[in-house]
């Protein structure tokens, strides 16, 4: 059976052209002129561009004494009901805890994905069986990505020698550090002094976290992992600090990624001032939102390549979970969704806007995040032989967004209100039309694991690099006598 995206412009992260697409067996078999084949999707007046791949969600995610309220079924649904058709989710292991074993609590939650998934393995704790199962995951497990996290002191957290620990085994086995860049010592403090003065509200979760703290962490994160000799990847770059700290190890020839947040690009700080306090704190996030100097910032960086990609961290909470820091905003689950608004928002904010091209749209939501994950060409690209998750994009497609048509199981959206142009009228995931005019048509379990391989191209070359600047003994020809 096979399905034609006729009438259509193809639009990649490298180009724009007219062509019709057929797919057959869930993969791209055909890209030209006047195809024709047993379905046919009406591409005319729309951009038919690879699916959105987002490198960072949290689903059913175990953080703050609750869980993440959006499962891998309700999560990927909102995914591709915005043109997502890949997530990449953060396996957990609790301190203490084989890799091995929280892989396996992950593999259970993800059965029940509806599009196509993939996990970096989070390194909360450093020891010999860390050191050793970070072999078996990159080689056995398909996960070539390891997350740590600078802050959150006391559960996630690790330190400088745990991450050069853990970035030095990176480097060796062809995978990818990642961080969240904050630093927690000064996060905390910063915490117990407010609560001390009696600033308790959602607002002081901004206060406790502010931008020098994020470009320390960037900073200290990319020097770590240049004496390691691996790539580095800076997960919710919210800040010019953080980004100038990319920006500037970028031209000095290392191999760092940057990505900002939907979210970040979008919102800004006076969120927290609202005073509804159930309005600020349903967007307590960390990094927190920044001030409009530091989205221009983001959004020049996506412009210029010195940031990769835009992802949304999604980690829902219900306003219920929201209260549990009613009384001590270091309580409030840290957290917001995205994940079905991410596309058409950077679409109506960058491309409408003239701040992206189509293609840079692309790029940014798909093709590059695919190359840097070692997906590409399976992921991120119109091409033959590539899975076929496409996203049929309506630049004439309106909505506002509004809690009570998401599909995401919280009970509000941080975005609520804002009208956006340019929306999915079909989403392709793997050949099946999961999305069709507004229709959900998604399937639970249709999602498959996608592994990676180690060793994306830029790792080799970066390990062929450090090799040969490595330090070297001098060997000297004769020792001088003493007293010379
Ligand atoms: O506030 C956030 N970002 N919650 C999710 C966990 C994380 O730090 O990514
Ligand atoms: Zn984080
Ligand atoms: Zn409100
Ligand atoms: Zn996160």
């Amino acid at each position: 059976m096979t399905t034609i995206i006729k009438n259509g412009t193809i639009v990649t992260a490298d180009l724009t052209y007219k062509a019709d697409v057929k797919i057959d067996g869930g993969l791209i078999i055909e890209i030209g002129p006047d195809l024709s084949g047993a379905t046919v999707l009406d591409a005319t007046g729309c951009y038919v561009m690879p699916g959105g791949i987002d490198p960072h969600v949290h689903l059913e995610m175990p953080f703050m004494g609750t869980y993440s309220a959006d499962d891998f079924e309700s999560g990927t649904r909102a995914a591709l009901s915005g043109g997502t058709t890949m997530v990449v989710d953060f396996c957990l292991p609790e301190p203490g805890q084989s890799l091995l074993d929280a892989l396996n609590r992950w593999d259970n939650k993800a059965t029940r994905a509806t599009s196509d998934y993939a996990f970096h393995m989070a390194v909360t704790w450093w020891g010999e069986q860390v050191f050793n199962e970070m072999k078996t995951i990159v080689q056995d497990k398909g996960i070539n990505s390891f997350k740590h996290f600078m802050a959150y002191k006391g559960a996630l957290m690790v330190n400088d020698d745990e991450m050069f620990a853990s970035f030095s085994r990176c480097a060796e086995l062809g995978a990818l550090p990642m961080v969240h860049a904050e630093n927690g010592d000064i996060v905390a403090q910063m915490q117990a002094k407010l609560l001390a003065e009696g600033n308790n509200g959602p607002e002081a979760h901004a206060y406790s976290r502010p931008a020098s703290v994020e470009g320390e962490a960037t900073n200290r994160a990319i020097i770590i992992a240049d004496m390691a000799g691996a790539p580095l990847y800076v997960v919710h770059t919210s800040c010019e600090q953080a980004h100038e700290a990319i920006r500037r190890a970028r031209q000095n020839g290392m191999r760092v990624y940057g990505e900002p947040l939907i979210q970040h690009l979008i919102l800004d700080e006076s969120e927290y001032a609202n005073l509804d306090w159930v309005h600020a704190a349903r967007r307590v996030m960390s990094p927190p939102f920044r001030n409009k100097q530091h989205q221009d910032s983001l959004w020049a960086g996506l412009a210029a390549g010195s940031l990769q990609c835009v992802a949304t961290d999604h980690c829902a909470f219900t306003t219920e979970q929201k209260r549990n820091g009613i009384d001590d905003f270091t309580k409030i689950p840290n957290g917001t969704g995205g994940l079905e608004d991410r596309l058409p928002l950077l679409w109506t904010h960058g491309v409408v806007t003239g701040r992206l091209t189509m293609n840079e749209f692309v790029a940014v939501t798909s093709t590059n995040i695919a190359k840097i994950l070692n997906l590409y060409p399976k992921k991120g690209a119109i091409l033959v032989g590539s899975d076929a998750d496409i996203v049929v994009w309506d630049p004439k497609l309106e909505k506002t967004i509004t809690a009570k048509n998401q599909q995401s199981a919280i009970d509000y959206n941080v975005f609520e209100g804002q009208t956006v142009r340019g929306l999915p009228r079909f989403t392709v995931s793997r050949g099946v039309v999961a999305i069709e005019e507004g229709t959900v048509k998604t399937r639970e379990g249709h999602g498959r694991f996608v592994a990676r391989d180690p060793y994306p191209a830029v790792s080799k070359a970066l390990s062929t690099w450090k090799e040969l600047v490595a330090p070297r003994k001098v060997e000297r020809t004769g020792i001088p006598a003493s007293g010379v």
